[in-house]
């Protein structure tokens, strides 16, 4: 028999062996068995997509802090849906233009990025790596990246700014406490930021069912790291050092009217981004009370139960805004052709949360830059093979919804 019959007949034997091991015994797909394979992952260059760094958060993080992360509302039913309605989406593709040079760059507010993500506001970041929010500027700063910062920072603005080395978002939780908003959005100002994103979306409690269960396996001692046991960002937070903040007793007031909008618009001096609206007739009020951008965004999920996915939200802002300001979008996004997608239906930038974290959990700054890599990747890849070489050239014309 020759060696290669021989080989050939040696791999048919052994394949009832491999279906016995993997696909066979446990209805698992080709996908899973040798993803289960391919582990350990031992550095974040060997992660092959944005959601492999979640299972990887998971295993890095004590269960109250990754239970943080994780958590929606009620059943986290938006969390679902904010990343599968980007599948009800069809990619149009076209065959004969020039792809050979691909430019993901884009200017916003006059400023160039490299490509359209950009890291959005996520609290607390030292409870998922040491790096902290210094590892996630550091990660923006290698990767050319816009950033917002959130008010619940666990490092100080000013430090942040600096590992960035270069101009960060401000988000601003203003507390029910007018004279502590106005010395927050000082301090940015004078910090050299160029931009504040009022978050509108959280009027009062939510329900975090996952974050409660997360806290009620976690048996590890809090006060080690949240004084007296408080996890009330502006009794902790350095945002808010040397601030007098008793009179507050939340973050956002429940009252954020267009007056409201209006008052924040007379202090704010640089662009004023209002983040967390969800429905056109909200993002044209931003729009006619000063807002230099909207953020069309459901907090990840976090606040409210069975809201509409943000993609869905995107048609009808884009149209309520007539391109008055940009829009941009975060919720959900996991793939290169999510953001395709969201560029493809109107969206200047677009915003990642969850997974910014999960890398920073997983390997700290280079798992920041890793997921950055991933997504920016997986989008060049899609323009190349959707005819569309730069992002201008993304339009409408490059998406169906599924059934339409
Ligand atoms: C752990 C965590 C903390 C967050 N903290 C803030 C915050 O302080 N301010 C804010 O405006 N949004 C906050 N967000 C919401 C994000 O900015 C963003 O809207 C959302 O995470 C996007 O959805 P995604 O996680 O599916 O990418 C937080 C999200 C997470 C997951």
């Amino acid at each position: 028999m020759s060696t290669t019959r021989r080989a050939l007949l040696g791999a048919l034997t052994a394949l009832p062996a491999i279906y016995s091991r993997g696909w066979a015994d446990d209805a698992t797909s080709p996908a899973q068995v040798f993803r289960k394979e391919a582990d350990p992952i031992t550095a974040a260059d060997q992660v092959l997509n944005v959601m492999e760094f979640e299972r990887l958060a998971r295993k890095a993080l004590p269960p109250a802090h990754f239970g943080y992360i994780a958590t929606g509302a009620d059943d986290d039913l938006t969390v679902a849906r904010n990343h599968d309605a980007f599948s009800h989406y069809e990619i149009r593709v076209r065959r004969f233009n020039d792809v050979s040079q691909l430019d993901t760059t884009t200017t916003v507010f006059g400023a160039k990025w490299s490509s359209p993500l950009y890291l959005s506001a996520v609290s607390s970041q030292r409870a998922f790596h040491t790096d902290g929010e210094i590892g996630s500027a550091r990660a923006a700063k290698s990767r050319s990246l816009q950033m917002m910062l959130s008010t619940g920072t666990s490092a100080s603005l000013e430090e942040v700014r600096d590992a960035r080395g270069g101009p960060i978002w401000q988000q601003l939780y203003p507390t029910n406490d007018w004279k502590v908003a106005t010395a927050v959005v000082r301090r940015a100002e004078n910090a050299g930021c160029p931009a504040i994103a009022l978050t509108v979306d959280l009027p009062g409690a939510r329900n975090n069912e996952t974050l409660t269960r997360a806290l009620r396996v976690d048996n590890r001692p809090c006060t080690g790291c949240h004084i007296d046991n408080s996890h009330d960002m502006w009794r902790r937070g350095p945002m808010f050092k040397g601030l007098d903040v008793s009179k507050v007793d939340t973050l956002a007031p429940a009252g954020i009217t267009p007056k409201y909008l209006d008052q924040l618009r007379a202090i704010v001096k640089g662009r004023l981004i209002i983040k967390g609206v969800m429905e056109g007739a909200d993002a044209a009020l931003a729009v006619e009370h000063g807002a230099d951008a909207v953020v069309i965004s459901n907090h990840g999920g976090r606040n409210e139960e069975t809201l509409r996915a943000t993609v869905d939200c995107l048609p009808d802002v884009v149209a309520a805004v007539r391109g008055r300001v940009p829009v941009f979008i975060d919720g959900g996004i996991r793939r290169g052709t999510d953001i395709f997608k969201a560029l493809a239906l109107g969206a200047t930038g677009v915003g990642i949360g969850r997974p910014q974290v999960w890398g920073l959990a997983a390997f700290g700054q280079s798992g920041v830059e890793a997921v950055i890599d991933i997504l920016n990747r997986e989008l060049t890849m899609i323009m190349r093979q959707a005819g569309t070489p730069t992002i201008a050239s993304i339009t409408s014309a490059q998406v169906l919804r599924s059934g339409a």
